[in-house]
């Protein structure tokens, strides 16, 4: 049985629970490997619906195991909030493991996130404001706590009364106010003595258990949150987010081996979106972005922003393709561009008059970007009721095929409705070994 990584191929947001949600009865692990709880998985199951940001999605079948990995930053306190939430549905928590070695998002780093913000004013990057980026610093500077230190508070103690004095000092230049609390080191250790308590079940070697399954010749998953243009060194750079979305993400942050990796599932929407700043080539400022993002309900799970919303681009789709080594593909929401009466696909970019199909290096370059279209009948009938892809309108059909020909990947999973059950299964996933 496979490893396999599910990445978003864009700016996130692309649908990602759904697939992971999907998949989720034949796999028995479930790893989260990079950020915090700047995401948000929505997963809709009949009547109910569940907004997760830490736990992964996983987590709502019984007989998963969800791993927060090493790689993402864990913020103690939305955990906690979130596994009472999901214990007051009756939703079985005790499997989530945590990972030592995850580095922790303490209340500093909230506030540091706040204040560089505010600090930016116009250039801000339009973070999630979640602690992400200042907590995934102190761990490059070696200065992080990690979950392991919630077991151990009277160590943690002393080293945050070294860390906080600088954090201090920092928030004071950024002209941050109300911040006390955050940098008084009796607060936090009380604080992080409590989080100890509640998560110790929890936390666990998460590399080892990765390892044993894999062994166990179990179906393993991997999912990334964010997108593949977020990625700190791959995406739009500085607007992007502070760890490694894209499916390499998966080695460092998931505790698997680059050759245990069997398959990377590429999730897309049919239309892009966009949330906080950065070049968007085919952002949609006019009446039909208003439409896509109120039928799409383009409102951010973690923040409530409205996504800026613009039609699908080749040129970051190839890129992200390549990037991920994507060996098949999931498209999402394909019902929300029904009744549009003409959809628009960037192909190419012109850039001070020239043609360009590939990702411009320069962030300069891309600011000057602007698309060239291929045009699409749209489609007038509902298709949320659509299971296969021969019953769909042949203009939706052929608006599919170009996006999978533009990929170079197999669109195997087509989605027309929040629902679990409203998907298109083309074909069983090619496994990249299988392949060989
Ligand atoms: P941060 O991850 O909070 O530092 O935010 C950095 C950038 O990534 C901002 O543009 C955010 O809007 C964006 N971002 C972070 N998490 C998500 C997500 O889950 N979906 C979409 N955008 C995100």
């Amino acid at each position: 049985m496979p490893a396999s990584v599910i990445v978003g191929l864009q700016w996130g947001d692309e649908g990602k629970g759904k697939t992971t949600d999907f998949l989720a009865e034949q796999v028995s692990t479930v790893v989260r490997y990079q950020g915090g709880d700047n995401a948000g998985h929505t997963i809709v199951i009949g009547d109910d619906t569940f907004k997760l940001h830490l736990v992964p999605s996983g987590v709502l079948y019984g007989h998963i195991t969800p791993i927060i990995g090493p790689g993402v930053v864990v913020n103690p306190a939305t955990l906690i909030r979130e596994f009472d939430g999901l214990i007051s549905r009756g939703i079985d928590i005790s499997k989530v493991r945590v990972s030592h070695a995850a580095h922790l998002i303490l209340p500093h780093h909230v506030a540091l996130d706040k204040a560089r913000e505010s600090a930016l004013a116009g250039d801000k990057v339009g973070t999630t404001q979640r602690g992400i980026g200042p907590a995934y610093e102190d761990r490059a500077a070696r200065l992080g706590l990690r979950v392991e230190d919630l077991l151990d508070p009277a160590s943690t103690a002393a080293r945050l009364a070294r860390v906080l004095p600088e954090k201090r000092a920092l928030l004071d230049a950024l002209g941050a106010t109300d911040y006390a609390e955050a940098v008084d080191a009796d607060a936090v250790a009380a604080l992080i003595a409590a989080w100890g308590e509640r998560l110790r079940p929890h936390i666990a070697d998460t590399n080892d258990l990765v390892q044993r399954a894999y062994a166990r010749k179990e179906h393993l998953l991997f999912e990334g949150a964010q997108g593949a243009m977020l990625d700190l060194d791959h995406g739009s750079y500085p607007f992007v987010t502070s760890s490694h979305p894209i499916a390499g993400g998966a080695t460092t942050g998931g505790g698997i081996a680059p050759l245990q990796i069997d398959e990377v599932m590429g999730v897309m929407k049919a239309y892009a979106t966009r949330v906080g700043s950065g070049p968007f080539v085919t952002e949609l400022t006019d009446a039909i972005g208003e439409r896509i993002a109120v039928t799409g309900h383009e409102v951010g799970t973690t923040t409530g922003r409205r996504r800026r919303v613009g039609w699908n681009d080749a040129v970051p789709l190839r890129y992200a393709v390549e990037l991920n080594g994507v060996s098949s593909i999931m498209l999402n929401k394909l019902d929300v561009l029904s009744g549009i009466p003409e959809i628009l696909l960037c192909v190419a970019y012109e850039i001070d008059g020239k043609r360009v199909d590939r990702w411009p290096t320069s962030s300069a370059e891309l600011a000057r970007a602007k698309a060239i279209y291929e045009k699409f009948s749209g489609w007038d009938q509902e298709i949320t009721n659509v299971r296969a892809m021969a019953d769909l309108p042949e203009n939706a059909r052929r608006y599919v095929t170009a996006l999978e020909e533009i990929a170079g990947a197999p669109i195997v999973l087509l989605s027309v409705g929040p629902e679990r059950t409203q998907t298109i299964e083309r074909a069983w996933r090619p496994l990249r070994h299988a392949k060989r």
